[in-house]
């Protein structure tokens, strides 16, 4: 590829894209795997969807991995999804800060393992001054919940009802310092929202690809992203003349 044409895809690239990874399960099943078997598969993926991401000029990829609402998932499954986790910032913690990866986490640590609670602030603490790429993992996160707990916060720092608007609500969302996300992907053909970024993505371009996440490949991302880039935004205004 030429640099001008490599220029030209990163024209109107969107800066923040957000993933709800789904379809690891069916995945799975299709092999005759246990679920756990799909998440690892998913977990896989990660890695290269983050570099084909930083290539194609992304600054802010938000993963959707665990949802409030997983904990009413078999036990087993909750507890490999804890693994996970626990195994990946082991296994790529040192690398992505080498890369200049910054990890931010939306959602409460608290139900959590200790450990793991302290593993998680640990990585974010010791890539806060990255600049290449915003990593955003949303763990134990739910977007009503986030809402609530903002409201919580409002009302117990005695913010005033006149003080009250877009601005100042964003402020007390996890994502306070990460603009909304521009796109949003969810894989496995499933058209659902489910409680995912939902103060943050009432104007992000939506996009539902057909693959489970762990075929959702380099190849996928540029799809959505010249998707991305086909549609006008207008944000509830008139297309300009
Ligand atoms: C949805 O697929 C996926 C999840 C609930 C978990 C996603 C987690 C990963 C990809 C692992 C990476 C996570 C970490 C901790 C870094 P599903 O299980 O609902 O699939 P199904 O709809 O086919 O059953």
């Amino acid at each position: 590829m030429t640099s001008d044409q490599h220029k030209q895809e990163l024209k109107n690239a969107p800066r923040h894209v957000a993933i709800i990874m789904d379809g690891n399960g069916r995945w799975a099943k299709e092999r005759g795997l246990p679920r756990v078997a799909g998440h690892r598969a998913g977990t896989e993926n990660l890695r290269r969807i983050i570099r084909a991401g930083a290539n194609l000029g992304i600054k802010y990829l938000t993963f959707y991995a665990f949802s409030t609402e997983n904990w009413s998932r078999p036990k087993a499954e909750v507890t490999g999804l804890m693994r996970i986790l626990s195994e990946v910032i082991d296994r790529e913690l040192e690398e992505l800060n080498q890369e200049g990866a910054r990890l931010v986490h939306i959602g409460h640590l608290e139900g959590l393992s200790k450990v793991l609670q302290k593993k998680v602030q640990h990585a974010v603490e010791l890539t806060k001054d990255n600049d290449r790429i915003t990593i955003v993992l949303a763990f134990n996160y739910g977007g009503r919940d986030e809402i609530v707990f903002a409201i919580k916060k409002m009302l117990r720092d005695g913010v005033k009802p006149e003080n009250v608007d877009d601005a100042l609500v964003s402020q007390y969302m996890f994502t306070k310092d990460i603009p909304d996300p521009d796109l949003v992907i969810r894989t496995s053909g499933e058209l659902r929202t489910s409680n995912f970024l939902t103060w943050q993505s009432v104007y992000s371009e939506w996009y539902f690809p057909e693959v489970y996440w762990p075929d959702f490949n380099e190849e996928e991302l540029r799809k959505a992203i010249e998707d991305f880039q086909s549609r006008e935004r207008r944000f509830g205004g008139l297309k300009e003349s």
